[in-house]
């Protein structure tokens, strides 16, 4: 399914670019952070791929995907499992791949290491 890589803009809310996320050191190194930015739902994704970041909302029923767990990467890193319904997403680039995921997708968020800070990318 085609991404759609400025649709995180349309959401209330949604950061402007140079947004700071986070302390480049609190990053995770493996496994899912969420953040609230002023409002805007934003999860990051760390595995074997790298770093990707998301809007934070379920295409299913719009819940944040950690909602319920924070243990929702798989081990390999390759899947991304909400823990609302178990729609299943590639974590590489958010695909909807298994059950309520199938035929949808997380909507990509751009991010930049800059200075000692993430912040959000440039759409
Ligand atoms: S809200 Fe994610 S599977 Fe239902």
């Amino acid at each position: 399914m085609e991404m759609n890589h400025t649709a995180w803009t349309t959401f209330p809310n949604a950061p402007a670019p140079g947004t700071v996320i986070c302390p480049a050191a609190d990053v995770p190194q493996t496994g899912v952070k969420s953040f609230d930015l002023n409002g805007f739902p934003l999860i990051l994704v760390a595995s074997g791929d790298g770093l990707r970041a998301y809007v934070n909302a379920c295409p299913h029923q719009f819940l944040p995907l950690d909602w319920r767990s924070e243990n929702i990467l798989s081990a390999d890193g390759g899947v991304l499992r909400c823990s609302n319904h178990d729609a299943g997403f590639d974590a590489c680039t958010g695909a909807g791949v298994d059950g309520h995921g199938q035929g949808c997708a997380l909507d990509p968020v751009p991010v930049v290491v800059s200075g000692d800070q993430l912040k959000i990318g440039a759409p």
